[in-house]
């Protein structure tokens, strides 16, 4: 199987998506994961952040946007007013991807290859179905490259709305795990403000009638 559109279910919510995403094959990534991990939040949400892939917290716990990236983009959001109870977070891939560290236990993550985001897009594409967002926010190169085109550029167009029929409003910006890799304190500083403001951006946008 080299796509997940056969698994998608006829009677579509998020819970009955998940349910069906749970045993998907449709790449090999399976194998090496511990479990699907679907995307979560209120099927009303108005707002829907989409990240490349679940880390290695995400995949133990089965909750995207858990491990330390997720700790930061709570407290982004937190600064914006938007309350991560109300937005619907997910990935363009489901499963983590993933490489053994030459010394230790530790896992580290892999980018997804372009066969392996486009057997997992049937997934994407019903949760769009089904949660219809006012915006949708890609958080980092994968998944704009994914759902914007490849030639999109997050440090040239972050922020920036644009053209897609995706949902009403479409924007990217940076992945909150690019910020947790600054060279030092205060880019880290700068880079989350920028990040923040993108966010405002998004809580803005989100409330235009
Ligand atoms: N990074 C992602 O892109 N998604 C997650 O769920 C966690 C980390």
């Amino acid at each position: 199987m080299h796509t997940s559109a056969q698994l998608i279910p006829s009677t579509r919510s998020v819970a009955t998506l998940r349910r069906a995403a749970a045993t998907c094959q449709a790449c090999d990534l399976w194998k090496m994961a511990t479990q699907t991990v679907f995307g979560e939040g209120p099927a009303k949400a108005s707002i829907m952040f989409v990240g490349e892939q679940p880390g290695d917290l995400e995949d133990r716990s089965g909750h995207p946007f858990v491990g330390p990236a997720g700790k930061l983009f709570d407290r982004a959001l937190a600064e914006t007013g938007i309350q991560r109870s109300n937005v619907y977070v997910t990935n363009v891939v489901k499963h983590f991807k993933w490489s053994p560290a030459e010394r230790g236990k530790r896992r580290i993550h892999k980018k997804p290859r372009y066969s392996e985001i486009e057997a997992c897009r049937p997934w994407l594409d019903a949760e769009l179905a089904v949660i219809k967002p006012k915006v949708l926010v890609c958080l980092g190169a994968s998944a704009a490259q994914a759902l914007l085109g490849k030639d999109f550029r997050v440090s040239r167009d972050r922020g920036k709305l644009v053209n897609s029929n995706l949902a009403p409003h479409v924007l990217a910006t940076v992945h909150p795990s690019s910020i947790l890799r600054a060279q030092d304190d205060e880019s880290r500083r700068l880079q989350l403000q920028a990040f923040i403001e993108d966010l405002r951006q998004v809580a803005r946008v989100a409330t235009r009638t």
